[in-house]
């Protein structure tokens, strides 16, 4: 099996520690062990944990928490995998073989449509595209434009070969959400020819406005979830991610997990049962969307000063805005000049196959973001 690069990840990994301004991150600004635990939980419990394997998809308590974020789930729904990449890794290596077809959403995390060609897959791309605004009913004004599906695309697109529609809800890049009826469709879409829907939801829980999105999981009989506690979280080194499936599907992943980590870490599993538990649970919801908030405002106001430089579509939810840019400079190689110029460092348009388009984490510390903003804008300025 030949996999592609995956362009995004190899890039990050790369530059994001020899950089002072990082605005390619896309979580929230991780927490701390000791925002999360007190010192003497940390010796009583933490300290007394045997280092051993553990249950190798997850402690029931684990998965009994994470069942509670879907609708009608319970822990043998779940299979709790090191983050939200090994789930995508393992649903796909099971779900895709040779001559299958996958339908994709673009712009994506590019990790499924890689993996889905590495197990011989063919992927049908299905855009999201910039929508304008409704008229506000009564208002006379109209609303911002949105990121929004093609839901007769998709119908033209889903055929008898079609095994799995992917989807990330919300999206990234774009920081978008589907409405309930969007979702509704692709099940349908889906149903149609008895393929799957596999969610990306690893951005559930980010919203700005604080309604926790809808999954897909309830909607249709072969909806399988990807989600973790990485994002909206902030909890990304714990590598803590799960997959919700009917229990047959889990059952089969499991297996293949035991190829790929055998299991989550015990320590792990042990801090996700505290994330996951309701007081702190809240505690994380609410930090997240303060830091979202008046970070955006901040951005938006960058925006706003760069007099149509740039553009955008504001997102809904995530740590992550998509900005488009005006002077006619590949993004690849704007990401590199600001990087070597202003130590600053931005996701090109490119790795979501959209040029002239730059991705900016906007979840880290404010000082850190207004200053990297800063200096995009000077840099922008002189193309
Ligand atoms: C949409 C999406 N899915 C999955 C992942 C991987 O998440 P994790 O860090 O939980 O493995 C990312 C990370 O950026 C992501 O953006």
């Amino acid at each position: 099996m030949k996999i592609e690069r995956f362009e995004m990840e190899r890039y990050q990994s790369t530059w994001e520690t020899t950089v002072e301004f990082n605005l390619a991150d896309s979580g929230v600004h991780p927490i701390t062990l000791a925002a999360l635990v007190d010192h003497s939980w940390i010796r009583e419990v933490l300290a007394r944990e045997q280092l051993g394997y553990g249950h190798t998809n997850g402690s029931e308590e684990l998965r009994t928490l994470i069942a509670g974020l879907y609708h009608a789930a319970g822990p043998e729904h779940v299979l709790v995998t090191t983050g939200a990449a090994e789930a995508n890794f393992l649903i796909t290596w099971a779900l895709l073989d040779r001559s299958d077809e996958a339908v994709v959403m673009l712009p994506n995390y590019m990790q499924i449509p890689s993996l889905a060609r590495a197990w011989g897959a063919e992927t049908v791309s299905w855009w999201l595209r910039p929508v304008p605004g409704l008229m506000g009913p009564g208002t006379g004004l109209r609303e911002p434009a949105q990121w929004g599906p093609d839901l007769e695309e998709l119908e033209r697109l889903v055929s008898p070969k079609t095994k799995a529609i992917f989807v990330c809800n919300p999206n990234n890049p774009t920081g978008a959400v589907l409405s309930v009826e969007a979702m509704n469709a692709v099940c349908a879409a889906a149903a149609r020819v008895n393929a799957w829907v596999v969610a990306d939801e690893v951005y559930r829980g980010a919203e700005l406005d604080g309604h926790l999105t809808g999954s897909f999981w309830g909607r249709y009989s072969k909806v399988i979830v990807a989600g973790g506690l990485s994002k909206a979280y902030g909890l990304p080194g714990l590598r803590i991610g799960w997959i919700v499936a009917p229990h047959e599907v889990i059952q089969v992943l499991w297996g293949h997990h035991d190829y790929t980590t055998i299991a989550p870490s015990v320590l792990s599993d042990h801090l996700a049962r505290v994330a996951l538990g309701p007081r702190v649970f809240q505690r994380l919801a609410t930090r997240t969307r303060l830091i979202l908030n008046e970070n955006l405002e901040a951005v938006a106001r960058w925006v706003e000063g760069m007099g149509g430089l740039v553009d955008w579509i504001a997102p809904k939810a995530g740590a992550i805005a998509f900005l488009r840019y005006r002077p006619a400079v590949n993004s690849t190689e704007l990401a590199t000049q600001l990087r070597k110029a202003h130590d600053v460092l931005v996701v090109p348009g490119d790795h979501f196959q959209l040029d002239r388009h730059v991705r900016i984490g906007y979840g880290g510390e404010k000082r850190l973001l207004e200053e990297g903003l800063r200096r995009t804008g000077e840099f922008l300025r002189t193309l």
